[in-house]
């Protein structure tokens, strides 16, 4: 038996009306429950439209601050614009000035060996380590996920932006926007414990259009006696018994 309805009650009068009944009663439900459906659908889709209003417009509004800054860079994401505009040159960089503009990292970075994570993890002999290296420190999925060293370039990109070299980042820093600025904390983090060999000026091959003849013709002597002096100490780096042949073969 179908449910009691108020509605469809009168017309039930007889037995054999079951028919028109259930008919009738099918008819006036189905409008109410489209109704209630259409005006279901009507709230819902206004709440969307409300909720996308919001969300579009923290969305734009932040997108378009961050395009702002960056538009002429991007044309080459991987290496940092930057870098690549006017190269870094890093043998030019003084390690004591950027002592000094390390002041702008202490707020989130100690650099002592063994020193605590901050906002930002011990920076002490990270050049030249892994991304997102040091043990215990909440980096961001976007840094743990870059995979790839803190060579020079790398710091030179990250430092210039770290939000275009690794977007998604956690560090919170604008970035410094002067290559010199660069150059001499680099340098000076170099100097925490990791002592990596300073990469020659860029400018010795950008400038070779300049002043091709005399520089080369300087630099090939410098350059022979160089490589010559370290290979003598490694043959003789045995043990006592070796000096004797090394001064007899001489
Ligand atoms: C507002 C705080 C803050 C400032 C200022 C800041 N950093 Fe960071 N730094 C962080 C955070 C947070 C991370 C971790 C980033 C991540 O997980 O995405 C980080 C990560 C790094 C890393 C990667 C370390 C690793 O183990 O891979 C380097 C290198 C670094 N910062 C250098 C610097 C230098 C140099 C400066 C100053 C020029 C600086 N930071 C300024 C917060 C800061």
């Amino acid at each position: 038996m179908p449910p009691r309805c108020l509605r469809c009650a009168p017309v039930a009068t007889k037995w054999t009306a079951n028919i028109k009944r259930t008919a009738l009663h099918g008819a006036h439900h189905e409008m109410d429950d489209r109704f209630n459906t259409m005006a279901g659908w009507a709230l819902f889709a206004g709440i969307v439209a409300l909720g996308g209003t919001i969300v579009s417009g923290e969305y734009f509004r932040h997108h378009e601050v961050e395009k702002g800054g960056y538009e002429v860079a991007d044309a080459s994401p991987e290496a940092g614009g930057a870098a690549s505009a006017k190269p870094t040159d890093f043998s030019a960089g003084d390690p004591v000035k950027g002592a000094a503009v390390f002041a702008k990292c202490q707020s989130c970075h100690s650099i002592e060996a063994g020193g605590a994570n901050g906002i930002g993890p011990n920076l002490h002999a990270s050049m030249g380590k892994p991304f997102a290296h040091v043990a215990g420190f909440a980096y961001s999925d976007a840094l743990k996920s870059k995979g790839g060293n803190w060579g020079w370039s790398e710091m030179d990109a990250w430092l210039a932006s770290p939000k275009k070299y690794v977007n998604g980042t956690k560090m919170s820093f604008a970035g410094l926007s002067n290559p010199e600025d660069r150059a001499n904390v680099i340098r000076y983090l170099n100097d925490q414990g990791s002592n990596l060999p300073v990469p020659p000026p860029p400018a010795a091959e950008a400038a070779t259009a300049d002043a091709a003849a005399t520089t080369t013709a300087a630099e090939a002597p410098g350059k022979v006696q160089t490589s010559a002096v370290p290979s003598p100490p490694v043959a003789d780096t045995g043990n006592a018994s070796t000096p004797a042949p090394a001064a007899s073969a001489k």
